[in-house]
């Protein structure tokens, strides 16, 4: 953990799962759990077409149970088949959008410049991004890590110099780790936490973000990841699909 005084961030990637329904049932259940949260915050990102049922909670709810998107678009307005502006996400209540997910990136090919496109919502409109980063199993074998983050992290700063870090988490999803319940080790997360923490210093002259680990993070090893210094939070897909596992992260997260 990072600091004391800020929550950790439990962050639940729903991917493209959930029905709008289930996704109800399963937030408003998450929902009360997070009304006892004082030291960490549940923050949710279903697919597009839950959130609206699930901002309906969040209007209803309390602070630390957020509910954000998995991907935004940098205009506000225009012909962008496919997309949602970030106006359209603020106005369904949502307070953050993930973007540069390793899916969005290696599947449907969303390039360094267009995820750091995606960012500058953060700029102009009140949401907060979750700005993912991380290197492939190939990249990591050929001692690559340090270079691909800071290609990463660079096309952000190409667009954004200065970013205003109260409107950004960094997630570090090493591609390999995720859904593969390969959780990657500790000094493998301290080391790419450390490096990310550095080029945010070096091309933005100012404090790094949060950052949070994702990756095949699950209540067996979250408390190992968890207790790491640099590690602020984490983004989670499978686990946070199911109740009594997210609802024991989120035990482990407040102790
Ligand atoms: P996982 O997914 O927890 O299922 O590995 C993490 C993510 O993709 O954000």
């Amino acid at each position: 953990m990072t600091d004391s005084d800020s929550p950790v961030l439990v962050i639940g990637n729903w991917k493209m799962n959930l029905c709008p329904q289930a996704a109800f049932s399963l937030a408003e259940r998450l929902a009360v759990e997070s009304r006892s949260l004082r030291k960490s915050q549940l923050w949710l990102a279903p697919a597009f077409p839950s959130l609206a049922a699930l901002t309906s909670i969040n209007n209803l709810g309390a602070p630390q149970f957020q509910v954000g998107a998995q991907n935004v678009h940098w205009e506000n307005s225009g012909a962008y088949t496919g997309e949602s502006s970030p106006a359209m996400l603020q106005e369904l209540g949502c307070t953050f959008a993930i973007v540069g997910h390793s899916e969005r990136r290696h599947i449907f090919g969303e390039s360094d410049k267009l995820v750091a496109k995606r960012a500058l919502a953060a700029e102009t409109s009140p949401l907060s991004i979750i700005f993912c980063v991380g290197e492939t199993e190939e990249e990591r074998k050929r001692g690559e890590t340090s270079e691909i983050l800071a290609r990463q992290l660079g096309a952000l700063f190409d667009q954004i110099p200065s970013p205003n870090r109260a409107k950004f988490v960094i997630a570090y999803e090493p591609v390999w780790a995720i859904g593969s319940g390969q959780v990657a080790n500790p000094a493998d997360i301290s080391s790419a936490h450390q490096v990310i923490r550095d080029i945010w210093r070096e091309r933005a002259k100012q404090e790094c973000p949060p950052i949070a680990y994702g990756g095949s993070v699950s209540p067996e090893n979250f408390s190992s990841i968890i207790e790491l210094p640099l590690v602020a939070g984490a983004l989670i897909g499978g686990a946070s699909l199911d109740f009594e596992k997210l609802k024991e992260i989120l035990s482990i997260a407040e102790n």
